[in-house]
């Protein structure tokens, strides 16, 4: 009998991350789910069968603590993020530091705490969440963009550093996904500012098209498909309509993509 498995799933406490600790649970995982604040959950708001543990990417000890706490794990999900929105010229550099820590060098730090263990035993999974706004950039974005391009970029060298060792890599750009995110952007934008007519169309259209997006569950089982494949593929797109998306960038200019992306969102480019 093929041992049993333990994965630890960052952000499982909403969205995305959730239905994956229920995927897992379900599938005979050992699961352990993290949130900044698990202690506060109610009861009807924790999944049975997930293990949950305290853990703020934007905070390095808190990292520390959270690895030390729950030891070896055979798998992590990298799913936690903040969706940060700002005209780059009023982003604050402390947000953007702070986005930076949480989305690409915490699950940096995670990732290298954590990878002993499975170059060890010969067997690992480490998936990253990033976002198709790596791939397809827009308007003030400029802060996420970066972030989820970095962390693709992590995942895809990690992955040729760590796949002779029975380590595989993928990395799942989720297009829009109706989970909530946009009541929980963080948005940087000054009194007055040039820019505030544009973002807020933006804004308005990113929202909606977040609303009206595939459901969480089906992002998970593309996450697990990552985990359980053998190897894994290095890239999955879900949403959006990704496989024709990545199709028509393949075919078309650049500046036709990029057009297309603006007037998705509201905006003439
Ligand atoms: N929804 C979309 O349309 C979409 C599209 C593309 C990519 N994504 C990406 O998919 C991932 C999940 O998004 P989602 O839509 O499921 O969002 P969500 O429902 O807001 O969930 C975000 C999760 O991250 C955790 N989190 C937030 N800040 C954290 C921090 N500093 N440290 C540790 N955990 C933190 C939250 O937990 P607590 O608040 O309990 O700490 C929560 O469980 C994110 O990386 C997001 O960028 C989402």
């Amino acid at each position: 009998m093929a041992p049993q498995r333990t994965a630890l799933v960052t952000g499982a406490t909403s969205g995305i991350g959730l239905e994956v600790a229920r995927e897992l649970v379900n599938r005979g995982y050992r699961v352990i789910g993290s949130g900044r604040n698990p202690e506060r959950l109610a009861d009807d708001e924790r999944l049975p069968g997930v293990e949950y543990v305290a853990l703020d990417l934007a905070d390095r000890d808190s990292i520390h603590a959270c690895t030390t706490a729950i030891g070896d794990v055979d798998i992590v999900v990298h799913n936690a993020g903040e969706s940060q929105s700002g005209p780059v010229e009023e982003l604050p550099d402390e947000a953007v530091d702070r986005l930076f820590q949480t989305n690409v060098f915490g699950p940096v730090q995670l990732t290298q705490r954590l990878l002993p263990h499975m170059r060890g035993q010969g067997y690992g999974r480490v998936v990253t969440v990033g976002s198709m706004l790596a791939s397809f950039p827009l308007a003030h974005r400029g802060s996420y963009c970066a972030a989820k391009a970095a962390l693709k970029g992590f995942a895809l060298s990690a992955r040729q550093e760590l796949s002779p060792f029975g380590v595989w890599v993928s990395h799942v750009e989720p297009g829009s996904i109706a989970t909530g995110i946009g009541t929980r952007r963080t948005h940087y934008i000054a009194e007055g500012s040039p820019y505030q007519a544009d973002y807020d169309t933006m804004i308005t259209h990113l929202d909606a098209n977040e609303q009206s997006g595939i459901s969480p569950a089906t992002v998970a089982k593309t996450i697990v498909k990552a985990i359980e494949a053998d190897p894994p593929r290095e890239f999955y797109a879900v949403g959006s309509n990704a496989p024709l998306v990545f199709a028509l960038r393949r075919l078309v200019p650049r500046s036709v993509v990029t057009s297309l992306v603006a007037r998705r969102h509201g905006l003439k480019r």
